[in-house]
């Protein structure tokens, strides 16, 4: 659909059997995202969707748009995720999605703003143990397909984590995806890699590893100091460089001009996706510009690169600002 899928020869490195996940991001990584960064870029295993919430019906998910309308993207599974403390809701959604052919569904204790986490959703479940145990308790056993789990270290303190895990060891999860931050920090300040390798060893569940993977060397440190993960999932990093899941898995890569002109012509056809989508409302633009907040960070000159599209108001102004990003800066990724 979106034209020729450049296909990367399998050297060495990672291992066969680890996965690596793209991470959820909330008005970035859409259906659309994935249709068009699955027809580009290759290495991904699974596809997280950003959160769902407020399924009071099951009726209420056909309105949710296209997000739940496809299990695989590009040949990989989508795990629809959910926001939710109400295990009634849980139940609804799961159902939905098993009736739909999904695998998986995800469990979102992870967001760390404070309008959810305030209302004990997200990682604000996180400081309260006994009430997940109480949901989980209401789930086990009822769920007709895998049921994951996402969280962070903690909401307040890295403390937080370890009774949880206690919790989750004693549930139908399975797998648990930790990224190693506390919900305070949001996306700031860095992983705690000490508490995340305790985890490894007091962990009884699939555990995948999350946070802060932006190059092949900060992979290399991960994986060396927590040998026992297999899955890896990664937000950032690849929204940055595309590449990244195919330079993780050593896949043979284009040069660097040819990586330039295919990130070219994957953020044209992205906007183009988006323009179809929102029928050609300027809005496409302030989705664009978003993920040039995380793309620009790979060319020479981030800041200018951001700010000159930052200020485009028109169709016009947006194209030609990228053509001139690709025509003055170089493409920088490692
Ligand atoms: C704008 C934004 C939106 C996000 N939306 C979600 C979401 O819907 N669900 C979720 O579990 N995590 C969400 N996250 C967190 C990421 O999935 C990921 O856990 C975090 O960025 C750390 O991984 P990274 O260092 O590889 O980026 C979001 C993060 C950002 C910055």
């Amino acid at each position: 659909m979106f034209g020729l899928i450049p296909k990367y020869v399998f050297l060495h490195f990672m291992r066969i059997d680890q996965k690596i996940y793209l991470a959820p991001f909330q008005g970035v990584t859409t259906y659309t995202f994935r249709e068009v960064y699955t027809s580009f870029f290759t290495g991904i295993d699974k596809l997280y969707t950003p959160f769902f919430t407020a399924v009071h019906k099951a009726k209420s998910l056909d309105k949710k748009g296209a997000g739940l309308n496809s299990v695989k993207q590009g040949g990989i599974g989508v795990v629809p995720q959910i926001l939710s403390k109400d295990a009634d809701e849980i139940l609804r959604f799961a159902d939905y999605c098993a009736k739909k052919g999904f695998r998986e569904i995800n469990w979102n204790l992870g967001c760390p703003y404070p309008r959810i986490a305030n209302k004990k959703r997200g990682s604000g479940m996180l400081p309260f143990p006994e009430e997940a145990h109480k949901i989980l308790l209401e789930l086990d056993g009822k769920l007709e397909i895998d049921f994951s789990v996402k969280c962070r270290l903690g909401y307040y303190s890295d403390e937080e984590i370890f009774p949880m895990i206690d919790v989750f060891n004693e549930h139908d999860i399975s797998e648990l995806i930790v990224h190693a931050r506390i919900g305070k920090q949001l996306y700031g300040g860095s992983v705690n890699k000490e508490v995340f390798g305790k985890l490894v060893d007091r962990c009884m569940l699939p555990l995948a590893y999350n946070g802060d993977i932006f190059s092949k060397a900060d992979f290399d440190n991960f994986s060396e100091s927590f040998g026992l993960v297999d899955n890896w999932m990664i937000g950032r990093g690849l929204l940055r460089n595309p590449f990244l899941p195919a330079i993780l898995k050593s896949y043979e890569l284009p040069s660097p001009e040819e990586q330039k002109t295919l990130i070219y012509k994957f953020v044209t056809t992205l906007y183009l996706a988006y323009r179809k989508k929102t029928s050609d409302r300027l809005h496409a633009i302030s989705i664009m510009k978003e993920y040039w907040g995380y793309l620009s960070c790979s060319f020479s000159s981030p800041q200018k690169v951001f700010n000159s599209l930052k200020k485009t108001r028109t169709f016009d102004e947006y194209e030609e600002a990228v053509a001139a990003v690709f025509r003055n800066y170089d493409w920088q990724a490692n």
